[in-house]
This record gives structure tokens, sequence and C-alpha cells, in this order.
């Protein structure tokens, strides 16, 4: 930066105007954003963005607030189209979904209930009560399974689930859409042990392994914290999919904790997720979360008991 821009800036700081970048804080968007410019960003901070901020002008339609803050949606829109040209030039995502969903919604930017709203909705589904109460019934046959079959499925039958499951996932609600979710498929036994002595024998000794992380770097936007709490409770919407999908075809599956107390908590356990992280090539952006154990389940565990409704009511 010049030296006059930088004195600038320190002017600017002191007279509160504008915020200090975190210079600690390099995945999130509070430490380059706005200050940083959109071309700087990599190519999946722009699509998360790009998302976000098509949702928001898409939800704007809904709750009757775009017309009385127009100018804030227009920036919106702008943003879109610098964000379309970056990747333009880049010479990227020609036919990414998400790029061209938020270039529907960018043209009917004007009129977005007639341009893009109305012909994309469908109709309202039939209430029936009786759904919800078989939902409410099948899940509660759903256990947490620990204890294999010894027959289990081909390698490529897995991956098929994998793939699957991490479909499914995708269909989980996430916050603003930006979609943060990277998963991480581990078949082979090289591989899950890994995470011998990190995870129960449970986890190595399943036949399939989702590692469920989220990317950092798109989150922080709304705060100036390391990040937002949206990241943990969108990976647990994606993995309650997951192992929803995988009860209903007569799967077992073990949501295993992999967040970073756990692996903080000794040194043993920093060392080899630096070593699983090397050879599964994940990057340091990633924010671990869990582990999900998938296989034909020898038995089905006990039901543990579940607290009354009322006691759960406020
Ligand atoms: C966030 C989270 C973390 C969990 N971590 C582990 C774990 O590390 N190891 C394990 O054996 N089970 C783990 N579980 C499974 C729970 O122990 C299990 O869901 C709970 O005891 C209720 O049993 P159920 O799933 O059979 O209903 C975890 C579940 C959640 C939601």
């Amino acid at each position: 930066m010049n030296p006059v821009k930088k004195i600038l800036k320190k002017l600017l700081i002191k007279a509160g105007i504008i915020k200090k970048l975190p210079t600690d804080k390099p995945y999130t968007y509070s430490s380059f954003y706005p200050y940083m410019p959109l071309s700087n960003l990599s190519d999946d901070e722009l699509l998360s963005l790009m998302r976000h901020e098509a949702h928001r002008i898409e939800k704007s339609t809904y709750n009757n607030i775009f017309k009385a803050k127009y100018s804030m949606y227009l920036e919106k829109a702008k943003r879109l189209d610098c964000i379309f040209l970056i990747f333009e030039k880049r010479n990227r995502f020609t036919t990414e979904n998400t790029v061209l969903w938020a270039k529907k919604i960018r043209i009917s930017f004007e009129d977005l209930y007639e341009g893009f709203i109305s012909p994309n909705s469908s109709d309202a589904r039939e209430y029936n009560f009786t759904h919800l109460d078989s939902f409410s019934k099948q899940i509660s046959t759903r256990r947490s399974v620990r204890v294999w079959s010894k027959e289990q499925l081909q390698r490529t039958e897995w991956l098929e689930i994998a793939h699957t499951m991490i479909d499914s996932a995708r269909w989980a609600p996430c916050s603003g859409n930006r979609q943060p979710w990277k998963f991480k498929i581990l078949i082979d036994n090289e591989d899950k042990l890994l995470l011998d002595k990190l995870k129960e024998e449970h986890c190595t000794s399943a036949p399939l392994l989702i590692f469920v992380g989220m990317d950092r770097r798109v989150y922080g936007s709304l705060s100036n914290k390391d990040y937002e709490t949206a990241l943990f409770v969108d990976a647990g919407a994606a993995i309650m999919t997951m192992i929803t999908g995988a009860h209903e075809s007569g799967l077992g599956t073990c949501w295993n904790h992999f967040g970073r107390d756990l692996i903080e908590s000794r040194k043993v356990n920093q060392e080899a997720y630096d070593r699983f992280c090397k050879k599964l090539n994940i990057e340091d952006y990633i924010e671990p979360v869990a582990i999900l154990a998938v296989g034909l389940p020898k038995y089905i565990p006990p039901t543990p008991a579940r607290m009354d409704i009322k006691d759960l009511l406020i």
C-alpha cells in the first residue's frame, strides 16, 4: 500500500470510520471484505459470496423489503456483476449450476417475482399429518451403530452410497445458501487407519467413512468473529440429512465428533490430524466437524431412552 493511503487508512481507523483489519483471521470475509478487491478472492469464496448475495436479493421479495431498500440490493446486484465478470476473465464456471441460478436472479432483478419467482415456483404440496406422524415413528428407529456385520458390500457399492448420501446432503438447508460443505470419502484401510487412536475403533473398522468439514473462508461476513456459529449448524443439517437417508435404506451410521477441541486436546491428536490432512489433501481452511461411520450393522443396539416431550417444552 502506498504511504499516503497507509496514513489515510490509519486516520480513518482512529476516527472509527473503518475497522482495523484483523490480520490474524485470514479466512473470514471480515478480514478482507469489503477492503479487499473481489478479484483477490478464490473461486470458492466468490461462488459462495455470489450465492449469498443472490439469495439475499431473492429473499427481499418474499419479505417485501426490495423497494424500501432498493439501493442496498442494487449494490448486491452490482457485486454479482463483478463476480460474473471475474469468472469470465478466469474462464471459469460457464455452466456451473449455482452461477446459472444467480444469473437468472440478476437478469430478473427489477421484477424478480414475474421474471424468476413465478415461473420457477411450484404448487404447494397437500398437507398430510399421517406422513409427519409416520416419519416421526420411523426416525425413532434410527440408532448409532458401532458394530458392523462381517458381510459387507463391495467397494463400488460404498462409493455409490457415499455419493448418494452427499447428493442428499447438498439439499440440506444452509445459512445464506452459501453451501460451504466439504466431504472426503474414505474406503481404503490405509486412509481409515489414519484415524487410529484419534477416533474410536468403530470408525477405523467401518466399511465407509465420510469426513465432513466446512469451508471457513466463506463465514464471517455477518460478524467480526473468527467464524459464525452457523458453520456448525450447517454441518449438522447436512449430516442429519445423510444419516436419515442411510437409515431409510437399512444402513447403520454413527455420527462421530471430529472438532478442533478433540484434535487440539493432545499433541498426538494434532499430529495424527496433520497426517490425515496431508495424506487426504484437506486444506487448512477446512474446519473439521465430523466423521460419519457407515456400514451394514451386525445388530441394532438398544434404544437409549429419550426425554419426555413435556420436559423439552419451554
Ligand atoms: C455432535 C455429535 C457427536 C457425536 N460424537 C460421537 C463420537 O465421537 N463417538 C460416538 O461413538 N458417538 C458419537 N455420537 C453419537 C451419539 O453418542 C448418539 O447419537 C447418542 O448417544 C444417541 O444415540 P442414538 O444415536 O442411537 O439415538 C455423536 C453424536 C452427535 C450428534
